[in-house]
């Protein structure tokens, strides 16, 4: 089964960038930048990593991204992850990132998406991986700011495909951002948010109907709901799940416990994300053969997990029915 994951055509939907900052470059820019971390090695910074919940892993990853600063550290940070891409099989990625962590801090918007998609573009030249952009609101701040960032945004409409709300999900619910996901809807971005990850099912039945989403990030919680679940199931719309990540900020307390494989055998259309794979123990092997290892699937199964994930891309009908052969192929050769 390892060898079946590691060979098998991955799509990944459910990536922050700012999650994929290891300890080592996150030592080296600090260093490059002068900026100083309370850590002495990068292996003080990752006994750090012990989670409770997703407030206090966001309270660290917040930190963390104080080391970027330049464009060069922005493209070093995405290079970084897309190399792994290449050793993970991972063949189209859609990466979110959050300009306000960087542009509170008086980074300039052009730093940080110019860093980022030059490293995209030399991966789709050099490494043949494709990619889509993703901007996310942070719920925590106000609508305002967010507002604020998506004007910022749009002499780069182009580069960005759709907007995204992160962070923290309790006590910040969809409502709050309906008026900024109409007005990006007005400006042609696509819309997805996370919800039902540590709130209740009805944050995703809000961003549903509120912020017009056409793919839920995370959305686990969506059992507490039958009519939810029911209507998820009809209209095949997708969840970015992410089953590492899940278990470090204790949704779940264990792998076995993770709903991801009952709800791909009730027929959603669930797929397999790392998250913030520097925080959480993995990239997307490590994700899908945790998956494996705590619950009896398929090859076919597997095989599943990624033809969701290029049903539920951002990329031209033409690409998917390229990608979703290249699965079926692998999958008729491998079993
Ligand atoms: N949830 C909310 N906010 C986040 C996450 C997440 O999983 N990762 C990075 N920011
Ligand atoms: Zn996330």
């Amino acid at each position: 089964m390892d060898s079946f994951i590691k060979n098998l055509p991955k799509v990944e939907l459910h990536l922050h960038i700012e999650g994929t900052l290891e300890p080592e470059l996150m030592f080296q820019l600090a260093k490059r930048n002068n900026v100083s971390i309370p850590f002495e090695t990068p292996d003080q910074v990752r006994d750090a990593y012990q989670f409770h919940n997703l407030q206090s892993f966001l309270d660290i990853y917040y930190q963390g991204a104080n080391v970027l600063i330049h464009e060069q550290d922005f493209y070093d940070l995405t290079w970084a992850y897309l190399l792994k891409c290449q050793q993970d099989n991972v063949v189209h990625t859609e990466i979110f990132f959050d300009p306000q962590t960087h542009t509170e801090r008086g980074i300039a918007f052009e730093v940080i998406v110019g860093g980022i998609t030059r490293a995209l573009n030399q991966a789709e030249q050099e490494l043949g991986i494709s990619s889509q952009l993703i901007m996310c609101f942070l719920r925590h701040l106000d609508e305002d700011s967010a507002f604020e960032t998506l004007k910022q945004a749009l002499p780069y409409k182009d580069k960005i495909i759709a907007v995204g709300l992160d962070s923290s999900e309790q006590g910040n619910p969809p409502e709050k951002f309906k008026h900024v996901f109409q007005e990006a809807i007005n400006q042609g971005f696509l819309t997805v948010a996370h919800a039902g990850e540590e709130g209740p099912a009805q944050n995703i039945i809000d961003a549903l109907s509120l912020l017009g989403i056409t793919r839920i990030d995370h959305g686990v919680r969506c059992v507490e709901d039958e009519d939810l679940m029911e209507q998820l199931i009809a209209k095949r719309t997708p969840l970015t799940v992410c089953p590492l990540s899940n278990t470090k900020l204790k949704v779940f307390e264990t792998m076995q416990e993770h709903n991801i494989v009952e709800l791909l055998r009730k027929g959603l259309c669930v797929t397999i994300n790392s998250d913030d794979p520097a925080y959480f123990g993995g990239y997307m092997n490590d994700n899908f053969l945790a998956v494996a290892n705590a619950h009896p699937v398929t090859k076919n199964e597997l095989a599943q997990f990624s033809i969701n994930a290029i049903e539920a891309s951002f990329i031209s009908p033409h690409a998917k029915e390229d990608l979703i052969t290249q699965v079926r192929q692998y999958l008729a050769a491998n079993t």
